[in-house]
C-alpha cells in the first residue's frame, strides 16, 4: 500500500529493488489490494517483479478485493462493498492483468459487506479456486463472528486484521481466539500502527507514545522493536505485514522475530499502550 503513490511512489526500479532486497532476506511474501494507490500500485508491483527478474515461483503475492472505491480508473458514484461472484471474479482477472502472473497465491475479501451471503461467497470461493486463478482465499477486518461463520462454509487461510499497540483490541475481542481455532493465518496490518507510533497528533496519541517510549527506554529497544516484539509474542505466531519502504526497518522486523521477551514485558507494553493496568 505504501510503495506505491500512497506513499513511497516507487518506480519500476524502486519496486524491483524492494523486491529483491525482502528475498535476500527471505520475506517472499507481497501484499496488494486492487484500490492501492487509487488502482495502480498492483500495476505497479507487476512492473517491479517483472524488472527484478525473479522467477514466479520465488514470490507470494497476496491482493484483496470488494471495494468499490473511486479513483481516476474506476470513477464510482458511492464507495462501496461488492462480494457477488460476478464482481470478485471480474477484480480478480483485472488483478491478474496488472500484476503480471497467470494465478495469485492469496485473495482477501478487503472489508465485509453489509449485504454479502456467507454461503455465496463460500460458493464463490469453491468456484475460483478450481479455476486455478487463486491459490488459497482468505479474509481482512470481518468480525471474530463472521470469521467463525465463514470458516464453516469454506477453508479460509488468512484473517487479516489490525493490530498493534496502537490498536490492541484484537487481543481481547475473540479475533486471535477464533481465528486461531478455525486454523487461519494471523496478518496484522499496520504493525507499527501506521507510523502513529512516532507521528500521532493527538494529545491521547502523544501521550500514549511517551509513554511506550519509556518501556522501550527501560530496556533499550527502538519503538518499532517494541512493536514487533508485542506481536511475535502471541502464541497465534501473528504475522506482521510491514508497511515501510526501508530495507533497514524490515531488517528489524526479521530481527524481532528470533528474540524473545517476558509476559511480565508484554505486560508493561500493554499497560502503556492502554493507559492503564489490567483490571
Ligand atoms: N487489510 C486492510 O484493510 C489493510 C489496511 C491498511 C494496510 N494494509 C496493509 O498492511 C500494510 C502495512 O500497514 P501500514 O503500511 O500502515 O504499516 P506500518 O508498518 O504500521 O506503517 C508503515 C509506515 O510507518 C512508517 N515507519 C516505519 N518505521 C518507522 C520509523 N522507525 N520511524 C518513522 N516512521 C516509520 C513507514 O515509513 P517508511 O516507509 O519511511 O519506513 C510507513 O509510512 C500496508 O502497506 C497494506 O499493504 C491492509
Amino acid at each position: 500500500m505504501r510503495w506505491g503513490t500512497w506513499g513511497a511512489n516507487l518506480d519500476d526500479k524502486g519496486f524491483a529493488d524492494m523486491i529483491t532486497g525482502c528475498l535476500e532476506l527471505g520475506i517472499d511474501t507481497f501484499d496488494n489490494a486492487d484500490i492501492y494507490g487509487g488502482h495502480t500500485t498492483e500495476t505497479g508491483f507487476g512492473g517491479g517483479w517483472r524488472s527484478a527478474r525473479v522467477d514466479r515461483s520465488e514470490i507470494k503475492i497476496i491482493t484483496k478485493c470488494g471495494i468499490k472505491m473511486n479513483s481516476d480508473l474506476f470513477p464510482y458514484k458511492t464507495k462501496q462493498y461488492d462480494t457477488s461472484y460476478e464482481y470478485i471474479d471480474s477484480s480478480i482477472n483485472r488483478s491478474l492483468r496488472e500484476l503480471q502472473t497467470d494465478y495469485i497465491d492469496q485473495v482477501l475479501i478487503h472489508r465485509p459487506s453489509p449485504l454479502m451471503d456467507m454461503e455465496d461467497l463460500a460458493h464463490t470461493f469453491k468456484e475460483l479456486e478450481g479455476s486455478g486463478k487463486v491459490r488459497s482465499f482468505g479474509v481482512s477486518n470481518f468480525t471474530p463472528y463472521q470469521i467463525d461463520i465463514l470458516a464453516e462454509l469454506y477453508p479460509l487461510a488468512t484473517n487479516q486484521i489490525e493490530i498493534s499497540v496502537i490498536n490492541h483490541k484484537p487481543f481481547t475481542d475473540d479475533s486471535l481466539v477464533l481465528s486461531a481455532a478455525n486454523g487461519l493465518e494471523i496478518q496484522a496490518w499496520s504493525p507499527l500502527g501506521g507510523g502513529k507510533l512516532w507521528h500521532d497528533k493527538t494529545q491521547e496519541g502523544s501521550l500514549r507514545n511517551s509513554r511506550l517510549q519509556d518501556v522501550a527506554d527501560l530496556y533499550g529497544w527502538s519503538l518499532d522493536e517494541m512493536a514487533y516484539y508485542f506481536l511475535f509474542h502471541h502464541h497465534t505466531e501473528i504475522r506482521p505485514v510491514t508497511g515501510t519502504s526501508k530495507i533497514e526497518r524490515i531488517k528489524t522486523a526479521i530481527k524481532c522475530e528470533g528474540n524473545q521477551i517476558t509476559d511480565q514485558q508484554w505486560f508493561e507494553i500493554y499497560e502503556a499502550a492502554r493507559g492503564h493496568e489490567v483490571d
